[in-house]
């Protein structure tokens, strides 16, 4: 056998085990003060009661033989693509079922999709970046660019048509960043792989923080959008779904062969998500589903706002902190980002992420989350105040 020598070319990370090691390191020799974690990437709010009735129901029929199923279609069911294609509407976005897939999440799809490319497509991703994006082409033998997004263009990197890409990812509300392409901005990507007939792979995992109305919930609000773009969108952080498993990827039929070859691809090596967890999701775009689920995003925005509001007052320059969980915030007085992370844990007992673990544009740039509790997070912004 020849093994695929393509994974030798993987950066090893170390970003979270680094993190983890300098913690514990941290907590041994101060057992006495409180950690506050405003790093976690995890949702901490439990799933809400019409998803949980949802799936406690389809438990029951799984236990009974006239309702009981087994194999589902490996492109999920009618009614879960049902209710995705209703929401969609609300975003004057028209999709026909067969373009809607369903799947465990968006991460497996972001590494899937990559089946139906050539070897030989240029990949344009934005540092910094969600390393999913740039591994999974690495493990395919693929070329990666880069492109900058920085202080000067607020974290959105725009096209340059001096750099030729066949895949574009782009991931509005971003994460690490929590930036947002606005309508405008999406329009100028749009064109860009039109005119270059490359597809945009649009990650929208965190559009149900969205809360200005020119920033789009879907790269699909876009003219032309449907000629040039796959759309990943998931449930982990919308509904908290991480650890249940649910997402789904649309593949526009007007997109070339695509649809039809990802249909392939999921009926050949994919055999559909659990029917429990379909109900539930269902549930989720139910009227009183999304009451619920909005209940939660906004507990977490409300931390968001928390944060972003201090470091204003702080005079520290950061993006995000609205339409998204994440805070992307420069590092003070010139430091890098690892010289900030220990200067945090130090004097405040907080961890964060160190920018600089997500690309070399996120050096002196430092990462912070609001899936944290209420109390806990202002809690650290006191803590921030006081250390100025
Ligand atoms: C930008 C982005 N895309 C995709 C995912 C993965 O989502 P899922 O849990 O649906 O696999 C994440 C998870 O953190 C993410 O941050």
């Amino acid at each position: 056998m020849k093994r695929n020598t393509n994974y030798d070319n993987l950066e090893q990370s170390y970003l979270f085990s680094t993190i983890g090691k300098k913690v514990n390191e941290y907590t041994s020799k101060n057992p006495d003060k409180k950690i506050i974690r405003l790093g976690i990437g995890d949702v901490t709010k439990p799933l809400c009661p019409t998803v949980i009735n949802a799936m406690h129901k389809a438990v029951n029929e799984m236990s009974v033989q006239e309702t009981f199923r087994g194999y589902g279609p490996e492109q999920g069911y009618d009614f879960l693509r049902t209710a995705i294609q209703n929401y969609y509407k609300n975003f004057s976005v028209n999709l026909e079922l067969d373009e809607i897939f369903i799947s465990d999440g968006a991460k497996s799809d972001l590494g899937n999709i990559l089946d139906l490319f050539d070897k030989d497509n240029t990949v344009l991703v934005p540092d910094p970046v969600y390393p999913v994006y740039v591994d999974t082409n690495i493990m395919a033998g693929r070329k990666v660019l880069f492109s900058n997004a920085n202080e000067e263009n607020g974290f959105l990197p725009m096209p340059n048509n001096n750099t030729k890409a066949d895949l574009i990812y782009l991931c509005s509300p971003n994460n690490p960043t929590g930036a947002a392409y606005d309508r405008k901005q999406l329009a100028e990507w749009v064109k860009y792989a039109l005119d270059n007939k490359a597809a945009i792979l649009f990650d929208a995992a965190y559009e149900s923080f969205i809360e200005d109305d020119n920033i789009p919930h879907s790269i699909y609000e876009i003219d032309g959008a449907k000629d040039c773009a796959i759309e990943f969108c998931s449930l982990s952080k919308t509904a908290g779904f991480t650890g249940t498993r649910c997402g789904y990827t649309i593949v526009p039929s007007s997109l070339n062969k695509l649809n039809k070859m990802w249909l392939r691809r999921q009926t050949t090596k994919f055999n559909g998500v659990p029917y429990i967890v379909q109900r539930g999701a269902e549930a989720v775009f139910t009227h009183e589903g999304q009451k619920e689920i909005k209940e939660n995003i906004n507990y977490y925005k409300k931390n968001a706002k928390i944060i972003s509001d201090t470091l204003k007052e702080l005079g520290i320059w950061h993006v995000g902190g609205k339409n998204s969980p994440y805070i992307w915030l420069k590092c003070p007085n010139g430091m890098k980002s690892w010289e900030f992370f220990d200067y945090l844990l130090n004097n405040a007992q907080i961890v964060g992420t160190p920018g600089a673990g997500f690309g070399k544009n996120g050096e002196g740039f430092f990462r912070l989350t609001s899936f944290g509790s209420y109390e806990n997070t202002l809690e650290a912004v006191e803590r921030l105040k006081k250390l100025k």
